[in-house]
């Protein structure tokens, strides 16, 4: 595949934010104000959420391509998990579910073993994955980065063949939620280590069909620092994607990429 065929994606993480009475209404507000051609938009709302976003979104002509995600599936299909939402309930609900995000990997004690486990149950469900690998301040400072992402990327895919159902999520933990950011070429550099990581584990384009987002601290402000970079392919969002004007304004900076790259396939 050629690399800038890759689509360009925004997913905006809602986190422990909204509830069914007004998550609805404001997933109606951001399709309507990121109805750019050429952007895959996926919003994930909390699980109790989700039903609502949905129906907002197909009641809304700009929101019936504007796909919903899970934050979080269980690693086990069924069974005694007080609390816990697997993959399998889903169906109907979601379309995608983000994996390993560092909040969890924190939280919940979350490892790369289990973010498998997790990946393989999305799967089974047939949801499409945005895997979030990241390293700490303390790892960067060492000079530790690229070996834990890499080892992020091996040990949460091994066994799993990359494809379309997957999208990786580089998200540095010491820009989340900090408004500091990455550099835009260190996200880039990160990528090609995403990538590389990718052909170890099997993926036939060396990982180059596979897109990768950045995320930690992005806003319309900082989103063209990275939508500049070719191996960059769009955003996962926390914080700016609760505000509409914000994402209004990274989707408009992703569909400048998005059709600057249908342009130089079909030339
Ligand atoms: P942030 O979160 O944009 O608020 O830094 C990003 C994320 O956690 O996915």
């Amino acid at each position: 595949m050629i690399p800038g065929m890759r689509p360009v994606i925004v997913a905006g993480n809602w986190k422990m934010h909204t509830t069914p009475s007004d998550a609805g209404e404001l997933a109606a507000i951001i399709a309507r104000r990121t109805n750019e051609p050429g952007v895959v938009r996926v919003l994930c709302p909390p699980f109790v959420c989700l039903a609502a976003v949905r129906d907002a979104l197909a009641a809304e002509a700009a929101g019936r391509d504007v796909a919903v995600g899970a934050q979080n599936v269980h690693h086990e299909v069924t069974g005694a998990f007080t609390g816990e939402v697997s993959a399998p309930m889903l169906r109907g609900l979601a379309t995608w579910t983000i994996a390993g995000h560092s909040e969890r990997r924190r939280d919940a004690a979350e490892t790369d073993e289990l973010v498998n486990q997790k990946i393989s149950r999305a799967l089974e469900a047939e949801l499409r994955v945005i895997l979030c690998v990241g390293e700490q301040l303390d790892d960067r400072e060492a000079g530790r980065a690229e070996t834990v992402v890499r080892d992020q990327v091996l040990g949460s895919l091994r066994g799993h063949q990359p494809g379309p159902w997957l999208t990786i999520a580089y998200e540095p933990v010491w820009a989340i939620g900090t408004g500091r950011t990455a550099r835009g070429v260190d996200a880039a550099e990160m990528a090609g280590v995403i990538r590389r990581a990718l052909g170890e584990l099997g993926s036939a384009a060396g990982g180059e069909d596979v897109p990768v987002l950045y995320g930690g601290s992005v806003t319309g402000g900082s989103i063209d620092e990275f939508m500049a970079e070719p191996a960059i392919d769009g955003a996962l969002v926390g914080g700016a994607s609760l505000k509409p004007d914000e994402m209004a304004a990274i989707v408009a900076r992703a569909g400048l990429t998005a059709r600057a790259r249908a342009g130089a396939s079909s030339a």
